[in-house]
């Protein structure tokens, strides 16, 4: 398994959330004829890629197939003609070598222990002069400075489920090196900041939400194992739920792209 938390409603609405608050997707560039193919697409959130190709494919694997599910019945809602879903692993899949223009993952090489297969299997997916994109979160830094539990349970969490080779901790850091080592050419790394405050409390407290989803999810093996204890878990959900002057969130996620030339 690639994800520790799971499909459950309130992930799933976390990660709509997310999506909208971070306002990443803007770096996923395509145009209306290509073939784009996402790779960990979990229950659809990239589907309005779809909508605009109206002369071109969709296709999303993921590994979790209660996700792909939510991704089909969001697909037909949305009446969308030209998509295809696979339950897979993004490092092996099925699906024929350079069938795609552009092929991407947002927030998935930092849930796998081996990235370079996921870049690999991307670089083979895509066709010569195509793109391969991913957007990956940086979660070495400190998230919420007046939040200093919530910072603790954060650090203590992505350290232990990644010392227990569930995912790369420092994927941003090693995005350049990965994609040269998989074949791509003319590679380009920027980096996104996510910075709310107390000026917009409604938008801090989704976020702060999120994190309390997160680390309630996992609750039970973190206590389990010691890795937080229950009073760090208390007052971490304390703070997420309220807003004081001054209290933010920063987060940043780095977008590698890179061009096939096979
Ligand atoms: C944080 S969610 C991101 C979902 C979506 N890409 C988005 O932009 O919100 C990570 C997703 O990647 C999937 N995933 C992680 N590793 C995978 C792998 N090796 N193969 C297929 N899916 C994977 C998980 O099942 C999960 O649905």
């Amino acid at each position: 398994m690639y994800y520790q938390l799971g499909s459950h409603a309130a992930e799933q609405t976390r990660l709509e959330i997310q999506a909208k608050l971070w306002g990443d997707a803007k770096y996923i560039q395509f145009s209306d004829t290509m073939n784009v193919c996402e790779l960990g697409c979990g229950n659809g959130i990239n589907l309005w890629i779809a909508e605009h190709l109206i002369n071109g494919h969709y296709l999303g694997v993921d590994v979790q197939a209660e996700q792909i599910k939510a991704a089909k019945e969001k697909a037909l809602l949305k009446g969308l003609k030209n998509v295809e879903f696979l339950v897979g692993n993004a490092a092996n899949t099925s699906i024929a070598s350079q069938w795609a223009d552009l092929t991407f993952c947002r927030l998935v090489l930092v849930h796998n222990p081996r990235p370079i297969e996921v870049i690999s299997e991307m670089v083979r997916i895509t066709k010569p002069k195509g793109r391969i994109l991913a957007i990956e979160p940086n979660n070495l830094s400190h998230i919420a400075y007046n939040k200093p539990y919530l910072n603790k349970c954060h650090h203590a969490r992505v350290r232990y489920m990644y010392a227990q080779g569930k995912g790369t901790l420092d994927i941003c850091s090693q995005l350049y090196h990965l994609f040269k080592c998989a074949g791509a050419s003319h590679i380009t790394i920027k980096q996104h900041p996510i910075y709310f405050d107390s000026r917009e409390p409604k938008l801090l407290q989704e976020l702060y939400a999120g994190w309390a989803i997160m680390l309630t999810t996992l609750k039970d093996e973190l206590l389990k194992d010691n890795v937080i204890t229950e009073n760090d878990y208390e007052m971490a959900i304390k703070e997420t739920e309220h807003i004081n002057e001054g209290d933010s969130i920063y987060q940043c996620v780095w977008i590698a792209e890179g061009i096939i030339l096979k």
